[in-house]
């Protein structure tokens, strides 16, 4: 998968692609990702990207240097690309979303500005897909795309290390679409707590039956 990044911020994304699931699946060639500064599209003077609204007192991220970073990679890969656009409406995500977007999005770009909004003209022009990661607004574009991106990149062949992972987990058709049973590890007894004698009793008929019974 190849995701073009276009921020104002390319060091908030730096740390979270150098960190663990996300860092190997790039080391082992399976997400490519591109940043680019929208600054660097800018003809104003300080490389300012913004300008008023026309009709209220907000600052909005112009439309020049958005379509210009936007054709940019269309002409860099050859090709127009679906544009993905992360904004709070009412095109909520869920995790049955997450799998077909993964399978449907090979090369994609994402957008994120910056103040209130972007100049709805390019939303026009470009965007094919508005998604909402859920009903709450986000200071961060940044953030909203790294949790999108997140969620598709973990259905990418090989990125996980155990398969199993994606086919027993909350929402999976395996668990009827329930949330996952509960986990526990050593020590047997921790502060009052026991961990259920049916998990260490290594009856598999029963272990089964009390995680079918601990879905929610
Ligand atoms: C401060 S918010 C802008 C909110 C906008 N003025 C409104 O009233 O809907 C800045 C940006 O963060 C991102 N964002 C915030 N909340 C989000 C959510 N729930 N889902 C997806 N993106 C979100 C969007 O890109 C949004 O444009």
């Amino acid at each position: 998968m190849k995701i073009h990044i276009i921020t104002i911020f390319p060091e908030s994304f730096q740390s979270y692609l150098d960190s663990s699931i996300i860092w190997k699946a790039r080391e082992k060639g399976l997400l490519d990702i591109s940043l680019y500064k929208l600054n660097d599209f800018s003809t104003k003077n300080f490389k300012h990207v913004d300008d008023k609204a026309f009709w209220t007192h907000w600052q909005v991220i112009s439309p020049e240097p958005l379509g210009k970073a936007i054709n940019h990679i269309f002409e860099k890969v050859w090709k127009k690309i679906p544009v993905v656009y992360m904004t709070p409406s009412w095109k909520l995500l869920n995790q049955k979303k997450v799998e077909t977007f993964s399978k449907k999005l090979n090369e994609f770009i994402i957008i994120c500005g910056h103040y209130e909004w972007i100049d709805q003209r390019i939303i026009d022009l470009y965007v094919n897909y508005e998604i909402s990661i859920w009903k709450y607004v986000l200071t961060s574009w940044e953030l909203a795309s790294m949790v999108f991106i997140d969620s598709i990149a973990r259905f990418i062949p090989n990125v996980l290390w155990n398969p199993l992972s994606l086919e027993e987990e909350s929402f999976s058709k395996k668990l009827s679409g329930k949330k996952e049973f509960p986990h526990y590890t050593r020590p047997r007894v921790f502060e009052w707590l026991e961990v259920p004698n049916v998990l260490t009793s290594w009856n598999h008929k029963e272990i089964d039956d009390w995680k079918s019974n601990n879905l929610k």
